[in-house]
């Protein structure tokens, strides 16, 4: 392995930011939010006919709305005013140029190299595009051999069946792919994900499937997650029982993705067999990696290609586009107007399109694991909320169940739409009538309703914001757009509040706890409190 540890690509230590609540920006955020914070959106339309237009993007075959909001020029100055007072161009430079932003982990963040926008400087940005180029190589040949047929399983047979065994990261952006990329799948293999510790899970697939014909891709940047070293275990003894053979011959229908090739040999994969996942990715940013490798199984080296191209058009605007006309930008700072100045808790993401269903679950560990920090990057107490609780539905679903909170609950929440404008997978009929739906729901959201002569239970207070997300087609260089857009918009938000993005350590405690309790002969429960031990004599039928 060639590719440069993150000490020799950091360029140095991170120039340190200023508190956002100590800028003028924030002063200027807040006073105008306490003097026109309900801004009613029919009147802002009124007032400007061109409001529609000048309120909307373009980025490749993205469209963004954002008109339904409740912002006029005096709060997009102010916020774009943040932007540069936070200084938010430098960031992003920084991001690109490999500095070390995840500073509790002492590591670049550097997903956007994957699809080869990265600024890192000199030897070391060589080395490291080199690196990942010959990586993707390799597994764009072992999809590309698995597709032929000629990669053979034990038996002599080809591949029929791909499980991808990880979770978080790297089962939700593989799984998210190959669901949302349909219509571009070989239709001769089949894809599975098992992220899930439940056994009923795992016993059911393997039972439906033919070890000769099964290709297992062990997902795990540790190596270590115990939901996925149990899966993979279990699988290893299914393959040995129904092939009857030896665990060093089975083991030839394992690949593993990874960062500890040592826990992985272990295991008993074989070095040709192991691919990088890189240091310098969180999972959340894996998906460009070998961790897409089950996706690009099912859609191609060509077409997982396309899907980089279009997340690197992504990266090309949020590097290049002013402020004010940058898609990711404009996102994040609508996101801290309503979550720091208007009291908005959560955000609710829907999009029209059953196949983006994986979506929504892809962005939640996005966003929530990102932004869900309460101490700034230099460990100080923040004095203002952060992170938002990312929710959704596909719609029309999410319609028949949240979304008599969004138009009559207390809670402000303020909600993506995501429209595919050409569906070739659908008729005119149904397509049409499914964006028509989305483009009511946006517009009753603002409108309301509140005929006097109606009873109070059935009028609509409406004045609640929506952006609206098209996408000419769901193609995979729309989708790479799309999830760049995202991840740079979480990246924008997390600049603003001063906080490190690119760790997690909140999920680590709970994983520890659950390790006490699996210790053997109980040897970890005494310190475990009583209502957790009494639940666990009831589980155990002990009490
Ligand atoms: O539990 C959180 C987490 O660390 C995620 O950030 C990550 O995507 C997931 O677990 C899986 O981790 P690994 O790839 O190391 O198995």
């Amino acid at each position: 392995m060639t590719a440069k540890e993150p000490s020799e690509i950091a360029t140095g230590p991170v120039s340190p930011r200023p508190s956002p609540s100590g800028t003028d920006a924030w002063g200027r955020l807040a006073a105008l939010a306490r003097d026109g914070g309900e801004r009613a959106m029919a009147d802002l339309f009124a007032a400007d006919p061109g409001r529609a237009e000048r309120y909307s993007l373009h980025c490749g075959d993205l469209f963004l709305d954002y008109a339904k909001n409740r912002v006029d020029d005096a709060v997009l100055a102010a916020l774009v005013q943040l932007a540069e007072e936070m200084d938010l161009p430098a960031g992003i430079r920084a991001l690109f140029a490999g500095e070390p932003l995840n500073v509790s982990e002492g590591r670049p963040a550097l997903h956007v190299a994957l699809r080869g926008s990265d600024r890192v400087a000199g030897a070391a940005g060589e080395s490291l595009r080199t690196a990942v180029a010959a990586e993707l190589a390799r597994a764009r040949d072992l999809a590309a051999r698995v597709r032929a047929g000629t990669w053979r399983g034990v038996t002599g047979r080809a591949v029929s069946d791909v499980i991808n065994i990880g979770i978080g990261g790297s089962d939700m952006g593989p799984r998210m792919l190959y669901h949302a990329l349909r219509q571009y799948a070989d239709p001769g293999i089949r894809c599975h994900f098992i992220a899930n510790v439940d056994g009923a899970e795992i016993r059911s697939l393997l039972a439906g499937l033919d070890p000769e014909t099964t290709l297992v891709i062990v997902a795990s940047k540790s190596f270590t997650t115990h939901e996925t070293r149990l899966n993979a275990g279990t699988t290893r003894d299914w393959f040995e029982r129904t092939l009857g053979l030896p665990r060093a011959e089975v083991m030839g229908h394992f690949v593993a993705i990874t960062e500890n090739f040592a826990e992985a040999r272990a295991f008993g994969i074989a070095d040709q067999q192991l691919f990088r996942m890189w240091d310098w990715v969180g999972g959340r940013y894996s998906l460009w990696s070998s961790i897409g490798l089950a996706a690009m199984i099912s859609i191609g080296p060509e077409a997982f290609g396309e899907l980089l191209a279009g997340a690197a058009e992504m990266d090309a605007h949020f590097l290049s586009a002013p402020l004010v006309r940058n898609m990711p930008v404009i996102l994040a700072l609508l996101g801290i107007w309503y979550r720091n100045f208007l009291g908005a808790e959560a955000q609710a993401v829907v999009p029209y399109c059953e196949r983006l269903g994986y979506f929504i679950g892809h962005l939640q560990q996005l966003d929530m694991e990102s932004s869900g920090k309460s101490v700034s990057v230099d460990g100080e107490p923040l004095d203002y909320p952060t992170g938002t609780l990312v929710f959704g539905q596909t719609g029309t679903n999410g319609q028949h169940s949240f979304f008599q909170l969004i138009h009559q609950g207390t809670h402000l929440i303020p909600v993506d739409f995501i429209g595919v404008v050409d569906d070739p997978l659908s008729d005119p009929v149904h397509h049409q009538a499914l964006l028509s739906h989305m483009l009511a729901q946006g517009a009753a959201l603002m409108r309301g309703g509140d005929d006097p002569t109606l009873p109070p239970e059935r009028r609509h207070p409406g004045n609640r914001p929506s952006n609206v997300l098209l996408l000419k087609g769901l193609t995979p260089r729309n989708l790479g757009a799309l999830i760049a857009l995202y991840e740079h918009k979480v990246f924008a938000q997390g600049w603003l509040w001063n906080i490190n993005s690119f760790d997690q350590w909140g999920v680590e405690l709970g994983k520890a706890i659950a390790g006490q309790l699996l210790a053997p002969g109980g040897d970890g429960l005494a310190s475990i409190d009583p209502s957790t031990r009494r639940l666990l004599d009831i589980i155990q039928g002990s009490a």
